[in-house]
């Protein structure tokens, strides 16, 4: 049961037909102990009045800055808030968060709020699948905005698809959720490794792995959004963290991502080694294109640095290092062997046998083995909730040694 009591909500209406939604959404944020203030751009006035809204929240309904009773003052409204959910959140709207534009009372208030700001898109299919409302989301979610997720279902116009706003009973939760996250990591700094590595060859030929690098960028989100600062030593991958408080230091090849990390682990509280480390490189890389012959061709490969290895190495008693195994056999004797050699805290292994696990994929099913020995099994959860696991069995770890 979600619980939002002594919250002071702002919900910002815009003029998408899910407005009618948004009178439900209001209920139920009052049903939740929040206290509401509504303001709506002109457009959404036209889906549902001012006056349904003031009813409901005893409290005046904005729509201009400037209205009959004179100023009203947005910097107010954004600094009384705990949060704004923006919900219905046009296009139009989304395009005016990305740009800065101010246009609206919504956008004027949005601009000043410093509160965490939830935003619930809602659109045709078409519009939703836009690369610009893609590069807009892109774009309003680097600013630190949370998004919503939207619906997929019947449409007003008649499609069938994304772009339906969420229903409010999940704006509730999702908001509950949000404003209950913990800070636990506040104060602490983490790095962490992800991605694969490329071993070049030569000029345009290198040796990888398949790895993308989805879990350690969700841990670095959930890291960053618990309150930590993060660094993240990202191999060659076309994704990236959205939360623009993390700081990326891009990499290619194993060498580049070890002395990456020797460099930053000693300033770090903890180190998370995701990547998917290249093992060998070839020993030589030919300067120019390697020419094709009629006989069969041997490279000769050499040892990479051990990066894990070499931080467990030189790690301090105040600080924790966590590894990752990605096993195909014989997973937890592996990992346990790995926990020691590497000096992890705890090491989590994911199995590629466990459907659901391992690399590309949005879930992970994992394993914590600890450095005795001790297991803790997991449900296959989104990489999202299987960072956060990762980290909430960290703090017990960290709070254990104090
Ligand atoms: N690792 C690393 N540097 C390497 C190889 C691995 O930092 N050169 C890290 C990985 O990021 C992971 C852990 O070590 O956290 C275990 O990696 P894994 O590839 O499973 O183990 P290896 O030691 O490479 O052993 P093997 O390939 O024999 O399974």
């Amino acid at each position: 049961m979600s619980t939002l009591i002594n919250k002071k909500v702002l919900v910002a209406v815009t003029g998408s037909i899910a407005a009618y939604k948004s009178v439900v959404l209001v209920r139920d944020l009052q049903k939740a102990g929040a206290e509401v203030r509504v303001i709506m751009t002109p457009s959404a006035t036209h889906f549902v009045s001012t006056l349904t809204f003031s009813t409901l929240t005893h409290q005046p309904v904005y729509t201009d800055i400037i209205s009959e009773d004179g100023w009203n003052s947005h910097v107010e409204l954004g600094l009384w808030a705990d949060c704004m959910v923006i919900a219905p959140c046009t296009a139009n709207t989304l395009s005016g968060m990305a740009t800065g534009r101010a246009d609206s009372i919504v956008l004027a208030v949005y601009l000043s709020a410093k509160c965490p700001v939830y935003y619930a898109p809602a659109m045709d299919r078409d519009m939703w699948k836009h690369p610009s409302t893609s590069h807009n989301r892109d774009t309003v979610r680097g600013f630190g905005n949370k998004e919503i997720p939207v619906g997929d279902g019947f449409l007003a116009s008649g499609l069938t698809g994304e772009g339906r706003m969420a229903e409010p009973a999940d704006i509730v939760n999702f908001v509950s959720k949000q404003l209950s996250t913990k800070t636990d990591l506040a104060g602490k700094s983490v790095l962490i490794t992800a991605g694969p590595t490329r071993e070049a060859l030569d000029p345009v030929r290198f040796i990888s792995n398949k790895s993308t690098g989805k879990m350690g960028i969700a841990i670095a989100e959930a890291a960053a959004s618990r309150g930590a600062s993060v660094t993240l030593v990202l191999g060659p991958t076309s994704i990236k963290p959205v939360n623009n408080k993390i700081q990326v230091v891009n990499v290619s090849s194993a060498d580049e991502m070890y002395q990456a990390c020797i460099t930053a682990y000693p300033t770090h509280d903890i180190g998370i080694m995701t990547a998917a480390v290249a093992d060998y490189r070839p020993a030589d890389i030919a300067t120019q294109k390697i020419k094709k012959k009629d006989d069969d061709l041997t490279i000769d490969l050499e040892r990479t640095q051990d990066i894990a290895k070499a931080l467990g190495s030189t790690k301090q008693a105040n600080q924790i290092l966590v590894g990752f195994a990605l096993e195909t056999q014989n997973g937890i004797e592996n990992a346990k062997k790995k926990v020691v050699k590497k000096n992890f805290d705890f090491i989590v292994l994911n199995s590629l046998t466990d459907k659901g696990a391992g690399f590309a994929g949005d879930t992970n099913k994992i394993t914590i083995i600890n450095a005795v020995g001790d297991q803790e099994a997991y449900d296959l959860k989104s990489k999202t909730d299987v960072a956060h696991d990762i980290l909430n069995y960290l703090i017990k770890n960290i709070s254990k040694r104090k």
